[in-house]
């Protein structure tokens, strides 16, 4: 799985957690990121694991959310030595018409296991109902995505309902601001 990819921490922090650092992204973040979504096994429920240029793309069209949103996925970096694992973050999605502030994660696989992504999603969905004002946050998640579902479970969200997304069946969890806490 390849070297520690370092980061420069002094980069654009947007949220901080006990043990990471979630900042913007840039593009020189896309081997990092290609380390994950170039992964066959993390990518076991998406249609299909992504090429380098998409790991290229897919940081550019996060640099398009921070510019028309101010926030989008973020890269997540581990405070401790300063690495950068993955990306978690917040991102606008129209679910069958409705519009949805969605709080999604995509870990390197050596670092699964260490409630990394619960942590970092449980401040995302902390910053979207204290910086942002939304009143509920949802996360898409295939059925058969368990870590994923485990994550939002642990972080107190619940199944609203299954919808289709992106053509495929997925889970709609969702936490509000009046149960968050
Ligand atoms: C989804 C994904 C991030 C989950 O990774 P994960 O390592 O299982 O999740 P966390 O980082 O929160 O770690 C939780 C696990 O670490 C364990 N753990 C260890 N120390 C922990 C701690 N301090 N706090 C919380 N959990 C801890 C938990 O028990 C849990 O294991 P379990 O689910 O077997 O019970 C990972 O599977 C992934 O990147 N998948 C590919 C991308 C993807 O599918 N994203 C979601 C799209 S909907």
């Amino acid at each position: 799985m390849g070297q520690p990819i370092q980061t420069d921490t002094s980069l654009d922090v947007v949220i901080e957690t006990e043990r990471l650092l979630l900042r913007r992204m840039t593009p020189s973040d896309a081997d990092a990121i290609f380390a994950v979504i170039g992964d066959p096994v993390a990518m076991q429920y998406y249609p299909q694991p992504f090429t380098r240029d998409d790991a290229a793309e897919w940081i550019e069209r996060n640099l398009l959310r921070y510019n028309e949103h101010g926030y989008g996925l973020f890269g997540v970096v581990l405070k401790s030595g300063g690495e950068v694992i993955g990306d978690c973050g917040l991102v606008q999605q129209l679910v069958e018409g409705e519009p949805h502030l969605e709080v999604g994660y995509h870990l390197q696989r050596r670092h699964w296991g260490n409630g990394y992504a619960t942590e970092a999603a449980r401040r995302c969905m902390e910053y979207a109902f204290t910086q942002l004002g939304t009143d509920k946050v949802v996360s898409l998640i295939r059925p058969e995505n368990l870590p994923s579902r485990r994550v939002a479970e642990r972080n107190g969200m619940q199944v609203e309902r299954q919808v289709t997304f992106a053509d495929l069946p997925h889970l709609l969890y969702a936490m509000t601001r009046e149960n968050y806490g």
